[in-house]
């Protein structure tokens, strides 16, 4: 059997890197992990991000995995260039959600962007790092939204609270932005609501990820003419709790009946 991709997320974030990459290769089979039982991460620690991560990518490895994908800004940010150095050790390719997007938007001409991430990833200056290093002229504001990802993962949220709190985050992001980067993976979820709410730009990282991972999957061909009709990837979600809240999920979100099996990471506690 094709060797799997790997994901993992702490819930039902990851999943919007999962749809993406599912479309982009229906080839591929794929093994999604969240771990519900601890969600949110960005309110966390390093030191706990990094327990958890790597008994994760531990779990993981079981799979034999052709690539791991950290669908998570979050383990992304705290791993940071640590990942090719576990790519290596593992000799595995790893891949942040990070790296990508951020070396992009270098590339563009934007004056200001704005970057909405969790704590812990506005606290490593992940984006702005990479932004500055490569381009010097580009403004990058990063807002702490601890708000967002819980009331993402409360699927019974109701429309009028729920864009309340994105205005009063949007009340935080500077007039003068041009963009504005998903910088966690949960956020694509309330894109529709932003699209009504504000006219800047919005920045998925996953796009500029897939451009990268087009050219590890295809040895840098272009797939797009044999890319089948019908979509032959096998789907495995994993757990670590609200089996049932995720199931309903999938189907929704990713058109597919899946059944989601429940695993226990839990060596550690925090
Ligand atoms: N979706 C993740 C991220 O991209 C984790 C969010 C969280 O659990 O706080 O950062």
């Amino acid at each position: 059997m094709n060797k799997p991709i790997c994901l993992f997320d702490s819930g039902i974030g990851g999943l919007t890197v999962l749809k993406k990459l599912i479309d982009r290769f229906p080839n591929e089979n794929y093994i999604y992990l969240a771990d519900l039982a601890r969600v949110p991460f960005g309110d966390k620690t390093k030191e706990e991000i990094k327990k958890i991560g790597s008994e994760i990518l531990e779990w993981l490895l079981k799979f034999n995995p052709k690539l791991i994908i950290m669908a998570c800004n979050t383990s992304s940010a705290v791993f940071g260039s640590q990942i090719l150095a576990l790519s290596s050790k593992l000799q595995i390719p790893i891949y942040g959600m990070i790296e990508s997007c951020a070396k992009e938007i270098a590339n563009l001409n934007h004056s200001k962007i704005t970057v909405w991430a969790t704590k812990l990833v506005t606290k490593s200056n992940a984006y702005k790092n990479i932004i500055q290093k490569h381009n010097p002229e580009i403004k990058t504001e990063e807002i702490a939204c601890p708000k967002l990802v819980p009331m993402i993962e409360d699927l019974t949220f109701n429309l009028p609270d729920k864009e309340s709190i994105i205005v009063e985050y949007l009340d935080m992001t500077s007039k003068d932005s041009e963009a504005l980067v998903l910088g966690c993976t949960h956020y694509p979820l309330i894109k529709e609501n932003l699209l009504r709410l504000t006219d800047l730009q919005i920045i998925d990282p996953t796009d500029s990820l897939l451009k990268d991972l087009e050219n590890h999957l295809t040895g840098g061909k272009d797939i797009s003419w044999n890319v089948p009709t019908t979509n032959k990837s096998q789907v495995s979600l994993y757990t670590t709790a609200q089996v049932e809240k995720l199931e309903r999920f999938a189907k929704l979100y990713l058109c597919r009946d899946i059944k989601v099996t429940m695993v226990s990471l839990n060596k550690i506690t925090v």
